[in-house]
C-alpha cells in the first residue's frame, strides 16, 4: 500500500475519487499529433492509475470517458472514443481480475455501439464478484440528465403513489437520491479535474454540492500516481465542514 504522509487533523482517504481526465485533445495538439492519439495516450494511462488507486487503498473511483455532450464533437472523434474503449476493456480485463478491480458503469448505455455495449457487459459481468477498487466508467453521462431522470421517476412515483401527498413529504435527499442512477456508489468525496481548466462539466452535480474540488493543471497523458497522490494529500488536510462551523467538526481529544 503507497503511504499518504499524515499530519494533525487529518482524514480518512477519500472513499470515493472522481476523475474528468481532461486535456487529451491540447496533449496531441501541442505535438502536432491528431486528437486521437492524446485519447489513445489517456487510454494508457487510465491502466496506471486504477492501479495506483487500488494501491492506495481507494474504495471507488469514477472516470468520465464520454460525456452526454462528447456526442457532438467530431464524428470520426466520437468513433475512435467508442473503438478506443472495446480495445481497452478487454485489454484491461487481466489486470482488473488480478487486483480484484470491480468494473461498473454511469451513465445511459443504450446509445453506445453495440459492440462497445458488449464489451462493457462482459467486463461488468466478469467482474461482478471481485471485492477490490470498485471502478465506474462514466460514459454517456450527464449530471443534469440523472437528476432530470431522478425527477421522472419521482413524478412516476408519486403518481401511482396511494398518498401522493404523504409520498412527498417522506422525499428527502437520501431517498432522492435512491432513485438517481448513482443510487449504489458511496458520495463523491474528491473531483479531481485534470488539463488546468476549473469546471465540473456536468460530472457528478448531486455529489459536487459537498465534495472537495482538487484541479491540477497537468494533462490527463502526462497524469501519473505522483499527481493522485498529491491530491489525496491535499484532501487528507482539507477540513469538510458541510455548512457546519469549524468547532463542530474537528476531532476532539
Ligand atoms: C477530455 O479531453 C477527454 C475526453 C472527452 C475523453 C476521455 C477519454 C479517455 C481518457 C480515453 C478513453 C478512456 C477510457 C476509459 C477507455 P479533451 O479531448 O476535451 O481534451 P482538450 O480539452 O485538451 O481538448
Amino acid at each position: 500500500m503507497v503511504s499518504v504522509a499524515r499530519s494533525p487533523g487529518d482524514q480518512q482517504l477519500p472513499k470515493h475519487v472522481a476523475i474528468i481526465m481532461d486535456g487529451n485533445g491540447r496533449w496531441a495538439e501541442m505535438r502536432g499529433i491528431p486528437r486521437v492519439e492524446g485519447h489513445r495516450r489517456g487510454a494508457n494511462v487510465v491502466n496506471d492509475v486504477v492501479k495506483a488507486a487500488h494501491e492506495l487503498g481507494v474504495e471507488c473511483l469514477s472516470l468520465y470517458a464520454f460525456s452526454s455532450e462528447n456526442w457532438s464533437r467530431p464524428k470520426s472523434e466520437v468513433r475512435a472514443l467508442m473503438a478506443l474503449l472495446s480495445w481497452l476493456l478487454p485489454k484491461q480485463l487481466e489486470q482488473m481480475m488480478a487486483q480484484g478491480v470491480r468494473l461498473s458503469t454511469l451513465g445511459d448505455l443504450s446509445q453506445l455501439p453495440l459492440r462497445t455495449q458488449k464489451v462493457l457487459h462482459q467486463a461488468i459481468n466478469k467482474t461482478q464478484n471481485n471485492q477490490g477498487l470498485h471502478l465506474v466508467l462514466c460514459l454517456n453521462y450527464g449530471g443534469q440528465q440523472e437528476i432530470l431522470a431522478a425527477a421522472k421517476e419521482l413524478a412516476l412515483q408519486t403518481l401511482i403513489s396511494n398518498d401522493p401527498q404523504s409520498f412527498l413529504a417522506q422525499t428527502h435527499l437520501e431517498t432522492f437520491r435512491a432513485m438517481m442512477w448513482r443510487n449504489e456508489l458511496p458520495v463523491v468525496d474528491l473531483l479531481i479535474r485534470t488539463g488546468g481548466e476549473y469546471r465540473i462539466s456536468n460530472f457528478h452535480l448531486w455529489d459536487a454540492a459537498y465534495a472537495e474540488l482538487y484541479f491540477d493543471a497537468v494533462l490527463w497523458p502526462d497524469y501519473q500516481a505522483e499527481h493522485l497522490i498529491a491530491a489525496l494529500k491535499e484532501y487528507s488536510n482539507r477540513e469538510r465542514r458541510f455548512g457546519l462551523i469549524s468547532a463542530q467538526v474537528a476531532p476532539h481529544e
